[in-house]
């Protein structure tokens, strides 16, 4: 358990609180280590209001001088959006910011557990001091969910595997922060764009098209049709044109774990 073995006490101790989730937690640390590169694992955490705070102060004091106020000034690292070179999962995080990184232009930093869970929370909620709590799971427990119980895989699209009904989500984690991921789950009438709507087109020729809106202005409309092709379409040869008024997407009924999983396995989706 390479975690517990370098001392994050806290880390450990809110994984501890729930005892029921340990079992799994062990299990997949265990195979995950073996099988990432850096040997780390996405384990189970809880960011709260009060670490969200104590980060956004850790930030100020020890981060914005290179990397700037809002997180971007250092190339090709994008803090507030989650875009490292290298890092992956919340224990890559804690490495690169306990030992350094490139070559020692970003030095060591001596963070006690509290403060290392702040700047973490505070770069996970894409630096919203006031952003919602984000649970992170098991990012391999969260693959099977997105396959299997959650049904997600049955309208979205990841690495070049399944359909073209909803966006393909093979790079959401650089697109979306883990706050408005944990929103496109559980409340997506709220996090997800109209544009992307449900469409129903019927065309002077009588060719009906389903698909998913892209793009429209006055004139013309842009669609994914349900075989995946892009179309663009005049409305002056539209008989019918339909959007649905509601997201295709349902809230879901998964449990808060189920959801902490799927979270943690879309964070690892970016190209
Ligand atoms: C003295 C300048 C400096 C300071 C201070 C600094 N960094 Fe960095 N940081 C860098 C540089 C330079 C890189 C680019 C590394 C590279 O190009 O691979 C970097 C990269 C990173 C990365 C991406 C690492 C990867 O390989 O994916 C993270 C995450 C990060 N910094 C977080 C932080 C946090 C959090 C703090 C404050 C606790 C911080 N940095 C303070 C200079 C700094
Ligand atoms: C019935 C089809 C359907 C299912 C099932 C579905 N989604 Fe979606 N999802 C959509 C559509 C369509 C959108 C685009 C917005 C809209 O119209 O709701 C979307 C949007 C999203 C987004 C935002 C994408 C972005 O680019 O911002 C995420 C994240 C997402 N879904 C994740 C999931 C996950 C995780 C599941 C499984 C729990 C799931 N979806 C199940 C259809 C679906």
């Amino acid at each position: 358990m390479p975690e517990a073995a370098n001392g994050g006490a806290s880390w450990w101790t809110d994984a501890l609180d729930q005892s029921r989730r340990i079992g799994a937690t062990l299990l997949a640390a265990a195979t995950i280590a073996a099988t990432t590169a850096g040997g780390a694992e996405m384990a189970d955490h809880t960011y709260t209001a009060e670490a969200l705070a104590t980060g956004a102060e850790v930030y100020v004091e020890n981060c914005a001088l290179c990397h700037g106020p809002d997180g971007t000034w250092v190339p090709d690292v994008n803090l507030a959006r989650g875009e490292f070179p290298t890092v992956v999962t919340d224990a890559d995080l804690r490495r690169v910011i306990t030992e350094g990184a490139a070559g020692g232009r970003m030095p060591a930093f001596n963070l006690n557990a509290n403060r290392l869970d702040g700047i973490i929370a505070f770069m996970r909620t894409g630096f919203d001091p006031d952003g919602e709590p984000v649970m992170l799971g098991d990012a391999r427990r969260g693959a099977t969910v997105f396959n299997g119980a959650g049904g997600c895989s049955a309208c979205h699209r990841v690495n070049g595997v399944g359909p073209y009904t909803a966006p393909d989500l093979s790079n959401v984690a650089r697109r979306r922060t883990p706050a408005a991921l944990q929103r496109a789950i559980r409340q997506p009438e709220t996090a997800l764009l109209p544009i992307n709507r449900a469409v129903t087109i019927l065309t002077r020729d009588e060719e009906l098209i389903e698909g998913r809106r892209l793009n429209e202005d006055t004139f013309t409309v842009q669609l994914m049709d349900a075989k995946g092709q892009l179309r663009s379409l005049a409305k002056a040869d539209l008989v019918r044109f339909e959007v649905a008024q509601a997201p295709t997407h349902q809230p879901t009924l998964l449990s808060d774990d189920d959801v902490a999983d799927l979270v943690a396995y879309l964070l690892t989706l970016r190209r």
